[in-house]
């Protein structure tokens, strides 16, 4: 037997090899999508965190902020901001993101500044509870340390 790989050969091994990691491909893919919903906690997205996404888009806090690692470096990262600024109690949380949007723009000089948006309680009550879903979000453990 010639030590050669025949034409057949290298077609049977393109062939084979491509159907093999398109099936791989499939079959993790099927696997990820179906992991979704339990580690976004999807049954967890109340009316109120569906009203804070939308408030999250509509002022457009993602083109200076960053939500899990995705966003723009200007600002603070925010995906863990419930479990930096609220220390995990929903409360205090509610609180201080009141306390914070009302304060802005900071005057301090040097400081880098964030917009004045004039949302009501109810407004900033539904961005906390996004952000307090978001932050409930598996994502292994994404920002490594508690600053983002
Ligand atoms: C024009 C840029 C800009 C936009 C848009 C923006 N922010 Fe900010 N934000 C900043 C900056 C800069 C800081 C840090 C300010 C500081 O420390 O004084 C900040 C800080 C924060 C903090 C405090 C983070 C921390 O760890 O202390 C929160 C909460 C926050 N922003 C929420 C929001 C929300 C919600 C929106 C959208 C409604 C938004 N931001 C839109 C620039 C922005």
């Amino acid at each position: 037997m010639s030590e050669r790989i025949t034409k057949s050969m290298a077609r049977n091994i393109y062939f084979g090899g491509s159907a093999f990691a398109i099936l791989v491909f499939v079959g993790l893919t099927l696997d990820t999508v179906a992991q979704v919903p339990k580690l976004s906690h999807s049954d967890k997205i109340t009316e109120s965190v569906a009203k804070g996404k939308n408030l999250w888009e509509v002022n457009n806090c993602v083109g200076c902020h960053t939500i899990m690692g995705e966003g723009a470096y200007y600002a603070p990262e925010l995906g863990n901001v419930f479990e930096r600024r609220g220390a995990g109690d929903e409360v205090a949380f509610k609180s201080y993101l009141n306390g914070w949007m009302a304060a802005q723009p900071l005057s301090e000089p040097g400081r880098r500044k964030m917009p004045q948006f004039h949302l009501n309680e109810e407004q900033v009550n539904n961005l906390a509870d996004f952000l307090i879903w978001t932050s409930h979000i598996e994502d292994h453990e994404w920002p490594p340390n508690i600053e983002g």
